[in-house]
């Protein structure tokens, strides 16, 4: 389920290696170290960073600033920032006093860091990588003076960008479920003087309408539907940029309202972790064995053979091979896609810690001593996985079955391999959706490529040609 870095760094991942899975990622940085002591290494930080956030303000220094400038410039020159005013507010605002007791050169690389765990170790809040703050940032074009909505505070450094962004005559609401997560980060917000941002505890899949209507509306927090209250608290005029569940990966997607509906103007590669409370998905993360470090992710709720799929995974058939050369970055941008739109089945496949080594996941993605991960199509006590082949780059891909039925299942994917591959290697470039009310029976969705229903929503994907 967790991908590399060397992909692409437009990535959220609450923690892991900048890439990740659908449906799921876990964060690998948990592996091993106990959940108990791992909250309370975090909360002992955020602690030390409550008590000590003046502190921490009046103890900038050059070389604070000097970071905040090569992480800037190192977001320009990969394309992640594109305009001066998201770059001024990325060196204006400091992240070391909204991420504490993370160290300085760590805090101002292009990371992600888990501020917050579930009881199962799976990361709940996050600081979200820059690369795709700043990403969804510039797609939020926000101006001076706008009113601006924000769906997960988290630390509230993005929070602050924002009110960097919308100045001293805008305003800006972010709504976090967790109300400790609330309280650290408006004492954050208020020891940097940042007056225009107000941060309440509420379910942001309601929105927050007593500021409403807002110009512009974020969620940092992966959404697997277009709630209700986003699209009524949403200025005509406004834009709407939400990480959107697309049969499990996602997209950070730029909507602004068009007659009846929703239209993309700007889709780009993310990961974020789950909203949580009402409006949550059906997305499911299964452990499989008795070792906690292997995982499946589907898009829903469906029923597994957790043990016979796990049996499956030490029983692997020859690899099948494809004939076609991928690069990773065209796997997961283009043929994970594809194949999350084409086969509900279609699961994240991870191992990480002591499993890792074991060697039952193949490993289309590879974190050296870490975990390694892949795209796997599920069956009834078997599974096809996709693989290398050979060390070349790019890379030949195969498929590997796995269990008694497996080989059925690896053809399966070869055949989807080849269509992809026929049909131009579709990926995130050139993807456009309209997002409608559900139900809505409209022209243009008849002649979408793809059609996926959400419980509000009903969303028309099409690649331009
Ligand atoms: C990736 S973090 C956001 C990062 C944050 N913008 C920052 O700069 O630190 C996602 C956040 O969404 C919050 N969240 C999850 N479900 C939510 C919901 N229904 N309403 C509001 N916030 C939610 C989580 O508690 C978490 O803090």
């Amino acid at each position: 389920m967790l991908l590399h870095s060397a992909v692409t760094n437009a990535q959220e991942f609450t923690g892991y290696p900048s890439y990740s899975f659908p449906p799921y990622s876990i964060d690998p940085s948990v592996r091993g170290v106990p959940r108990q002591r791992r909250s309370r290494m975090h909360e002992a930080a955020l602690r030390a960073a409550g008590s000590g956030i003046l502190a921490a303000v009046e103890g900038e220094c050059a070389d604070w600033q000097q970071l905040r400038d090569q992480l800037v410039s190192g977001l320009e020159l990969a394309g992640h920032v594109s305009t001066d005013r998201v770059a001024a507010a990325l060196r204006a605002v400091r992240r070391d006093v909204f991420v504490p007791g993370i160290e300085p050169e760590r805090v101002y690389r292009d990371e992600a860091f888990p501020i917050k765990y579930d009881e199962d170790g799976f990361p709940v809040s996050s600081s979200s990588q820059p690369a795709i703050m700043a990403r969804m940032l510039e797609q939020l074009d926000v101006q001076p003076g706008h009113r601006v909505l924000e769906i997960g505070t988290g630390t509230g450094y993005n929070a602050a960008l924002l009110g960097q962004l919308v100045g001293e005559t805008g305003a800006v609401v972010s709504v976090d479920i967790d109300a400790d997560l609330v309280t650290d980060a408006r004492e954050r917000l208020a020891a940097c003087g940042v007056s225009q941002v107000t941060a309440v505890c509420g379910d942001g899949g309601l929105g927050w309408s007593e500021n409403g209507p807002y110009d512009r509306i974020i969620a940092t927090v992966g959404a697997w539907d277009i709630t209700p209250a986003w699209v009524a608290q949403l200025a005509p005029h406004g834009r709407l940029v939400l990480p959107l569940d697309l049969r499990g990966p996602q997209r950070s997607i730029a909507f602004q309202p068009i007659d009846n509906h929703l239209e993309s103007v700007s889709v780009v590669d993310c990961v974020f972790m789950r909203l949580r409370g009402a409006f949550t998905g059906p997305e499911s993360i299964h452990r499989l064995g008795p070792e906690r470090g292997v995982l499946l992710g589907l898009a829903e709720q469906r029923p597994i053979d957790a043990d016979g799929l796990y049996a499956a995974l030490a029983d692997p058939g020859g690899d099948v091979p494809s004939g076609v050369r991928v690069t990773l970055s065209e796997v997961m941008d283009g043929l994970s896609l594809w194949l999350a739109l084409r086969e509900p089945a279609i699961a994240g496949l991870s191992a990480f810690d002591a499993t890792a080594n074991h060697g039952l996941v193949p490993a289309l993605i590879e974190y050296p001593g870490r975990g390694t991960a892949t795209v796997a199509l599920v069956g009834t006590g078997a599974l096809a996985a996709l693989v290398r082949l050979g060390e070349e780059q790019p890379f030949e891909l195969g498929a590997r079955p796995l269990g008694q039925e497996g080989h059925r299942l690896a053809q399966r994917l070869i055949r989807h391999i080849h269509d992809w591959d026929t049909q131009g290697r579709p990926g995130t470039a050139g993807l456009q959706v309209s997002a409608y009310p559900r139900g809505s029976d409209h022209a243009a969705i008849a002649d979408a490529n793809i059609i996926i229903e959400k419980r509000y929503t009903r969303l028309a994907l099409t690649w331009a040609r």
